[in-house]
């Protein structure tokens, strides 16, 4: 038992989330209810970075005063993690009284030691990094290295700069001594190779705009957003005000951030640091990036996707609660790509996942169990007996699995982990199979059935306990499930550690099934991702096209009801639809005919678009659109849920 503080990077708040932050802030939390559920003192920290130039353009975009805009973003942000089930301990803002007095206090110290003095500063700027780039990291055509395509701007001021080349060697000592000080290797290796290259002195004051920290010594200034903002750990901590609490939990054992920002928190915050006499963290963990076709998730690059639509949608279609369905999402996006590198989302994968790993492993495993139970004991779970069969070696690893996903979740493998947890749940579902409980009982061997069952549910309980950082939720339903009387929250590992832990005698309580199978024949939906700029990025500024909600509203959007359909002879793709749309019917053309049958489509409600021009498609005219989601080669028609009558119209 120790103590554990974990951190998220802090988000600008020059935009609403999306599920690139909420892959970092979902992979913190996992850690923090494991570290929890290992006994240890944990602290969860996360927040948002609301200071500086991004944030300040965005206000103006929006004709609102800086503060209101970062109010509105910072409740968005607050709001999306407590959607997602986010067990955060603390919230910091940068433009709260108790960070600004922290970070200034720490930018004084450094003044007083000499390491910061005044000068001036020219180079290569990025807005949306809120950072200058050499010439030799720089894109084509002076683009960001990070934000692909985007113009960087040539800025030259008068500002404070900080002495990093004094701590060079300092900080080149300091990582060969601590190389887990950053993770993975291959980040490591970079930064060393940055810091090798030679490290510049920092401009660490802005003064052609006023949205930031003052410097204390010198009002014309404000703080550059990045010293700003790497001092949210500590001042979240209460490092002037409450120094219980700072020594309780300083040094940080984990900045989880993106590989985007791994130089900020690999180098310079550890000479900040050390400049003030401050020990340094234990560990920056840096992830890769979770795309989409390719393309990084990025608000300024237009690649967007909201993880609670997507989690509605998941929702919508299983018939599973949010909730579920949110842990769903957590799981998927953990399972799914190894931690640290980078990967592409992919809805029908989640689909996939949800279907085979949740629905089928896990929640038929309990749905098939509990209702024997039922049946053969009256609810009643019956004292195991002796060992026969497979018996031991499921006991056996059982024991192996929990040991290697703690060690593999230490580590934040959380793919691994999960992995080696679904090791056990197969292991569970052969056993079962194999060892036939209903066999059992119609040779007359109730005792032995009760055995099979006992172990089962042993297995169940230990997963339960062990998938519960991943899926909250979930794993409460199946532990109410399982009727066990101590709640899952006071659950340690070492519980899950022990086998025949299940009282006999408990009363289990079968429910419905938690994760419902999703039919992927029909109800599918393509996740609402909007690519919208992939090509228009390379423009710089804001490429996300907005409309206005004047120009939505001449759209004639509406509930329709398809009465007949056919193919379109000599196509393979087309589909000739009559749709009734309230007040006349029309015929409409589809390229939908690979993955539904004409005649199954008969009597859907769909969605159609009413006021679009008139067009020939292979001889016949149509009049209208049926909205469909595409994602690859795979296409999904838009339905409508409840009583809307045709017609009716969407806005
Ligand atoms: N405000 C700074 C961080 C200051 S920390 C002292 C910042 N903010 S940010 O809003 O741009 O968030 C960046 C972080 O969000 C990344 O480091 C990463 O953790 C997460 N991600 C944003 N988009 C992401 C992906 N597409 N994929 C994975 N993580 C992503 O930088």
């Amino acid at each position: 038992m120790g103590k554990f503080y974990i951190t998220t990077p802090i988000y600008y708040t020059n935009d609403v989330p999306h599920i690139g932050h909420a892959y970092t802030t979902i992979a913190a939390d996992v850690a923090a209810r494991f570290h929890r559920l290992a006994g240890d003192d944990v602290w969860f920290l996360t927040g948002t970075d609301e200071h500086g130039l991004t944030n300040l353009r965005s206000a103006e975009r929006h004709g609102l005063t800086p503060q209101q805009w970062v109010d509105r973003i910072a409740g968005a942000f607050r709001g999306l993690w407590d959607f997602l089930n986010i067990s955060y301990d603390d919230f910091i803002r940068t433009t709260e009284p108790r960070h600004q007095k922290v970070a200034a206090a720490i930018f004084q110290r450094l003044y007083d030691k000499g390491d910061i003095y005044l000068g001036t500063y020219e180079g290569w700027y990025c807005t949306s990094c809120e950072t200058y780039y050499p010439e030799s990291e720089l894109g084509p055509n002076r683009t960001c290295p990070i934000h692909t395509g985007r113009p960087l701007e040539w800025t030259s001021e008068e500002c404070y700069l900080f002495r990093l080349s004094r701590y060079q060697d300092w900080l080149l000592a300091y990582i060969d001594a601590s190389p887990s000080s950053i993770e993975p290797e291959t980040r490591r290796n970079e930064v060393v190779a940055f810091i090798r290259s030679g490290l510049r002195d920092l401009a660490v004051s802005r003064s052609t705009f006023d949205w930031g920290v003052r410097v204390p010594f010198d009002p014309r200034h404000v703080i550059y957003v990045w010293i700003d903002a790497l001092t949210n750990y500590i001042s979240a901590l209460g490092y002037v005000d409450d120094p219980a609490r700072f020594r309780r939990f300083w040094p940080a054992d984990i900045h989880l951030v993106g590989q985007d920002i791994v130089r900020f928190h690999a180098v310079y915050w550890p000479i900040i640091l050390h400049a003030a006499g401050i020990e340094v963290p234990r560990q920056t963990f840096a992830h890769g990036y979770l795309t989409f076709g390719g393309q990084r998730f990025s608000k300024s690059l237009g690649v967007i996707l909201d993880p609670e639509v997507l989690s509605r949608e998941v929702a919508a279609e299983s018939g599973a609660e949010v909730d579920v369905a949110v842990d769903a999402v957590r799981y998927f996006l953990l399972r799914e790509i190894p931690f640290g590198a980078s990967g592409d989302f992919n809805k029908p994968a989640l689909i996939g996942r949800f279907n085979a790993d949740l629905a089928n492993d896990y929640g038929n495993l309990l749905n098939r169990t509990l209702p024997l139970v039922v049946r053969e004991f009256g609810g009643v779970l019956p004292a195991p007996g002796p060992d026969e069969g497979t018996d031991a070696a499921l006991r056996t690893l059982a024991r192996s699995v929990v040991d290697a996903a703690f060690e593999q979740l230490t580590r934040l493998n959380f793919s691994q982990a999960l992995g080696e947890i679904w090791r056990l749940l197969g292991a569970a579902n052969k056993y079962i199979d194999e060892e036939a409980p209903w066999t059992a009982i119609k040779r007359g061997r109730p005792d032995r059935a009760g055995t099979i069952l006992y172990n089962t549910l042993e297995a169940l309980r230990i997963v339960t306990i062990l998938v519960s950082p991943v899926l909250p939720t979930a794993a409460q339903r199946a532990w109410g499930q399982l009727g066990i009387p101590q709640p899952l929250a006071a659950q340690r590992l070492d519980a899950a550690r022990r086998w025949g832990v299940l009282p006999a005698g408990l009363t289990v309580r079968p429910g419905s099934p938690i994760f419902p199978r999703i039919d992927t024949r029909s109800k599918v939906a393509a996740a609402v991702v909007t690519p919208a700029a992939v090509a228009a990025a390379p423009k710089g500024g804001n490429s996300m096209q907005e409309i206005s909600i004047d120009e939505f509203r001449r759209l004639d959007i509406r509930v329709a009801q398809i009465t007949t359909a056919e193919r379109v002879p000599g196509t393979d793709k087309l589909v000739k639809l009559t749709v009734d749309i309230g007040d006349e019917v029309r015929t409409v053309v589809a390229g939908i005919a690979t993955h539904y049958q004409a005649a199954d489509l008969v009597g859907r409600r769909i969605v159609v678009l009413a006021n679009l021009q008139p067009r020939k498609v292979r001889g016949v005219e149509s009049r209208g659109m049926l909205l469909a989601a595409t994602w690859g080669d795979d296409v999904a028609v838009l339905s409508v849920d409840g009583a809307a009558p045709t017609g009716a119209k969407i806005s």
